[in-house]
């Protein structure tokens, strides 16, 4: 496996005690180079783990979802970017938070990813914001604002990923969750697609929680993830 393919898969540590997922990266070892802490394991020392993770020499995906006035989002950026961590998500709604983003980052190699629409959302929840446009139509505008602004790339479903890229520029980042296995269980994701898939759409990396962390043998599960990469 090349090293190149294996930093495309980015392991969810999505777990509610800084043991399980210490836990599952022990158990992954080299097999897996890339992690994902997010907003539930950050209150269980997920920073610190994010920390240990980074002085083993992994990439680590900050998965916290800024989105505050321009001051608060540049100072917040600023502090991560000084911690040295690989990725981080801000909310993509407006302009204004985004640039702020990338002041606050300033030099430093962390990639801001912006959340367009989130997934969990549909027409109707955005007719509750006054919003009248499509998902899709949304998800479309708020990439194309991002690249605007200068954030190096969004989180998008594998079933967005082609549009987003032909709207976008091709070094445009595009993160991808959602991925399951052929035949795997959806569990609550709705707009799925397989490793494969989501990197012939144009995904650049794609995000796997549970068909990893919640498999009988979570190694075997990362290896056969990497081999439909492989197949892309
Ligand atoms: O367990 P599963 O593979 O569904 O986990 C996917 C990960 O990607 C979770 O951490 C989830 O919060 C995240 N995510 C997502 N859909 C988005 C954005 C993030 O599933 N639109």
């Amino acid at each position: 496996m090349q090293a190149a393919n294996r930093d495309k898969l980015i392991v969810a540590l999505d777990f509610p005690a800084y043991d399980d997922a210490r836990h599952l990266v022990d158990t992954l070892g080299d097999t897996v180079s890339f992690y994902k802490v997010g907003l539930e394991l950050l209150f269980h020392d997920g920073l610190a783990l994010a920390s240990e993770l980074k002085n083993d020499g992994k990439r680590v995906f900050l998965d916290m979802k800024f989105l505050d006035i321009a001051n608060t989002v540049e100072k917040a950026v600023a502090a991560v970017a000084g911690l040295g961590f690989d990725f981080l998500t801000i909310h993509g709604t407006d302009t204004k938070t985004m640039a702020a983003a990338v002041k606050g980052r300033g030099n430093a190699p962390l990639k801001l990813l912006a959340v367009t629409v989130l997934t969990s959302l549909d027409q109707t929840d955005l007719a509750d914001q006054g919003i009248a446009m499509t998902p899709q139509d949304l998800v479309l505008k708020r990439a194309r604002l991002a690249l605007d602004a200068g954030i190096d790339g969004v989180i998008a479903s594998g079933q967005e990923a082609a549009a987003i890229r032909a709207a976008t520029a091709p070094n445009f980042l595009i993160v991808t969750p959602g991925i399951r296995m052929p035949g795997g269980e959806a569990g609550d994701q709705k707009r799925i697609t397989t490793p494969d898939e989501a990197l012939r759409a144009g995904a650049n990396h794609i995000v796997v929680g549970r068909p990893i962390t919640a498999a009988s043998n979570p190694k075997s599960a990362a290896e056969s993830v990497l081999q439909r990469i492989a197949l892309a």
